[in-house]
């Protein structure tokens, strides 16, 4: 069956742009952090322009949005698609909206193609992929997955305090957390678009990624208390200071990233609370939040011990009160083999060149990994540059991604059991 997506670039624009006017900072710095304003604002928008397409809406209890468009076999597991709209601090606004709203458009390609869709295929948009607000990312997918039980998930605290139960009833969402986990078997097929945020496709001039792998993702909460004291009176010998115990800490994480034998090791201090945070006071407290990824997990948590041993000789020679949290430590995702398939098949046809490639940013689609076939589809962007207001994707390699995945949606809507789409095993659609 020949499908023929009819892909409105412009609009997809159009939406992008629309969208970015949702955020906490003045553009291009995009701010839209879970639960804010102007989070709720883009899934209002969003939810709108499902309506407007047709699509039949449920959010569950976290706010994750579903929305379907019904196949001829609406009992049988649907082919998902999607990824999330909110945004890190002054961030970009290409980061998980091309996934949200190419996901969205490519439905829209088909229904103007006249495609029928015998699996229902469906948009699903995450709550809070990105860390900010609770200090875990991916809270909506690892919900959906399982890994995040409803118990840990009412115990979450954002830096103000306020428990993920408060905040998500006063957005609204009341539903059961019980009710979040999808059953397994719920989606045939899932497949996530994205930009790379990284260089290679721009730099091998390859419009398509084909993402075989995502790297795992750990995060350690670090928390140090030394003395505080006044900055002019308290000599140099009788220092406990904690921001210093924490430099060290610091350097040592970026040095066991650089030495563990692979340039696939990441690891980042990115975040740094210091109490009491003024020039004239020798700091006592310190929030360090360390976020460290490989392709191969035995590397990486080989970096983790590491890390934690260097905290200890630090603070047992400093004599600084430590406690170090391991926030999430999660295992790399293989991408499905069928539906690989289906996503080289869809490019072929499409005369798109594509290159297959390990994701080293993780994404909602690590944890649909666990409970569904899945795979992602990485577009170029500028430099490879992401997580900044320059973040950058053209409309013709939004518009091209979205032309492949409405293909991949359709072939795999089209299969009739779990192995890969196989033509001849096309059900006749009317
Ligand atoms: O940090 C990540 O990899 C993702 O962009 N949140
Ligand atoms: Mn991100
Ligand atoms: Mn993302």
């Amino acid at each position: 069956m020949i499908v023929r997506p009819m892909v409105d670039q412009e609009r997809i624009v159009r939406e992008l742009e629309a969208l970015a006017e949702f955020s906490d900072t003045p553009k291009p710095a995009i701010t839209r952090i879970l639960y804010t304003k102007p989070d709720l604002e883009a899934r209002a928008y969003l939810k709108g322009l499902c309506e407007e397409a047709g699509l039949s809406l449920r959010e569950d209890g976290l706010g994750n949005i579903f929305a379907r468009w019904e196949g001829s076999a609406p009992k049988l597991p649907a082919v998902g698609t999607g990824s999330h709209l909110d945004a890190i601090p002054y961030a970009g606004m290409y980061d998980g909206t091309v996934g949200v709203l190419g996901g969205l458009e490519a439905i829209r390609s088909l229904q103007r193609s006249g495609f029928k869709p015998y699996r229902s295929i469906e948009l699903l948009i995450f709550t809070a992929e990105e860390p900010t607000r609770f200090g875990i990312g991916c809270l909506g997918s690892r919900a959906l997955a399982g890994v995040l039980s409803p118990e840990s998930l009412g115990q979450l605290k954002d830096r103000e305090g306020r428990y993920l139960e408060e905040v998500r009833r006063e957005a609204g969402y009341t539903g059961h957390l019980e009710e979040v986990q999808l059953p397994q078997g719920y989606y045939s097929a899932f497949v996530e678009l994205h930009i790379e945020q990284g260089p290679l496709l721009e730099q091998e001039r390859v419009p398509l990624g084909i993402v075989t792998a995502i790297a795992a993702p750990a995060t350690l909460r670090i928390d140090l208390e030394g003395v505080g004291g006044h900055a002019g009176t308290v000599l140099m010998p009788e220092r406990r200071d904690a921001l210093c115990a924490a430099a060290e800490i610091v350097l040592g994480v970026e040095t066991f990233a650089k030495n563990s034998g692979s340039i696939n090791t990441v690891a980042t201090t990115g975040f740094c609370e210091v109490y009491p945070n003024a020039v004239n006071s020798v700091p006592s407290r310190v929030r360090l939040e360390v976020d460290i990824r490989d392709v191969e997990q035995n590397r990486r948590d080989q970096v983790i011990r590491n890390i934690i041993q260097g905290v200890e000789q630090v603070c047992i020679r400093r004599k600084i009160a430590y406690n170090v949290e391991i926030i999430n430590i999660d295992p790399p995702a293989k991408a499905s083999s069928e539906v690989l398939k289906a996503l080289v098949a869809s490019c072929s046809e499409a005369g798109v060149r594509f290159k297959l490639m390990v994701s080293r940013a993780y994404h909602d689609a690590l944890f649909m990994a666990r409970i569904a076939p899945t795979a992602m589809l990485f577009i170029p962007c500028r430099g490879g540059v992401s997580h900044r207001p320059d973040e950058y994707a053209s409309p013709e390699d939004i518009a091209r991604g979205t032309y492949v995945l409405a293909l991949a949606l359709a072939k795999l809507s089209l299969t009739e059991d779990k192995t890969a789409p196989k033509e001849e095993s096309v059900p006749l659609s009317d």
